[in-house]
């Protein structure tokens, strides 16, 4: 089957860590709460760092690993939902700091926490075999989180996780995305600093979505391809909150190595949490060629989607 290839994975995390701790100084939560509600741990809190370094940092590193040069780029995508400015994109100021050819597709794209789905759907769609794309989701989220709002600014962090794919004749690939424009439960309204710029959330109401769209996710992802849960390594989810992922991995009967999860480092970074994951997967061993990975990831819009990937 044609489809794309993962040949590369990059990270940046800013340089400030905020603990469960340090939140309880600021509303009144605990660490208790949190880490019993969400497993949330850490979180990682841009102070100096732009979207824009976070991106370049992240993308350069997954360019070296690939072993593609700069100018091989025939593509670049970002998603993201915290932008440094209305226009140019993140993805046009990281291009310019790197060597690229001058006329290739050089985009930011918006699909919430669903992103990086959204990015090797289009990814696979944009590029003829041989050709390669960058492709980085980066959120800086504490732009957008009120942290006066114990119900919501516990929940997430900041981070950048880029991949070089590059697209071929022979590779298990499959890749569907959805949206169904249901913005009440999780919305926010811009980025300008006012009250309706910040992030608001009917939890449950997202749990409620979130559980029921990875069961289906994956459902359709293995039925597409003939596959059973036996046959596949690892399904990475979008890490929003470990009791979905848990709750998921517990409905499907799958032994709790195959749901990896990394939330308690890093919270919710909407589109850079699964590549984050692939990233720490690929540094603690587990991506070896053969491996076959599912990634489902969700988000505001309601948006969704999921991928076979071939390691
Ligand atoms: N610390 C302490 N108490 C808190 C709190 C916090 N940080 N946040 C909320 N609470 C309180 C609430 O005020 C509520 O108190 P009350 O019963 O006196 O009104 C109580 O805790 C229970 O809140 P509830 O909303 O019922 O908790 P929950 O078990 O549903 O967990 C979420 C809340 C947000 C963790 C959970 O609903 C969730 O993860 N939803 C999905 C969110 C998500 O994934 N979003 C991103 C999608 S991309």
């Amino acid at each position: 089957m044609e489809g794309i290839k993962i040949i590369g994975y990059g990270h940046a995390l800013p340089e400030k860590i905020v603990s469960n701790e340090d939140l309880s100084k600021m509303v009144d939560t605990s660490d208790e709460w949190i880490s019993s509600r969400t497993g949330i741990k850490n979180r990682y809190v841009s102070e100096q760092e732009t979207n824009a370094s976070l991106s370049l940092a992240a993308a350069k590193e997954a360019i070296a690993d690939s072993g593609k040069k700069e100018e091989d780029l025939d593509l670049i995508l970002l998603a993201t939902v915290t932008p440094d400015y209305v226009t140019p994109s993140v993805a046009c100021r990281v291009a310019a700091e790197l060597s690229v050819k001058k006329e290739i597709p050089v985009f930011d794209f918006n699909a919430a926490c669903s992103g990086f789905l959204y990015g090797l759907y289009l990814a696979d769609r944009l590029l003829k075999v041989g050709q390669c794309a960058l492709l980085m989701a980066t959120e800086q989220l504490s732009k957008i989180t009120d942290f006066t709002d114990r119900s919501t600014c516990v929940l997430f962090g900041d981070g950048s996780g880029a991949v070089v794919v590059e697209k071929k004749k022979e590779v298990s690939f499959d890749c569907f995305v959805g949206a169904d424009g249901n913005a009440g439960p999780l919305y926010c309204k811009s980025l300008r600093f006012t009250k309706d710029a910040y992030i608001h959330m009917n939890g449950k109401e997202v749990f409620r979505f979130a559980v029921d769209k990875i069961q289906k996710s994956i459902a359709r992802i293995l039925e597409q391809n003939h596959l059973t849960m036996d046959d596949i390594d690892y399904v990475v989810c979008h890490q929003a909150n470990y009791r979905i992922i848990d709750y998921v991995r517990k409905k499907l009967h799958a032994p709790e190595e195959k749901f990896f999860c990394n939330i308690q480092n890093y919270a919710n970074t909407s589109a850079a949490s699964i590549p984050l994951a692939l990233y720490d997967m690929r540094q603690q061993g587990l991506l070896c060629p053969g491996k076959k990975v599912i990634v489902v990831g969700f988000g505001g819009g309601f948006t969704w989607g999921a991928a076979l990937l071939d390691c």
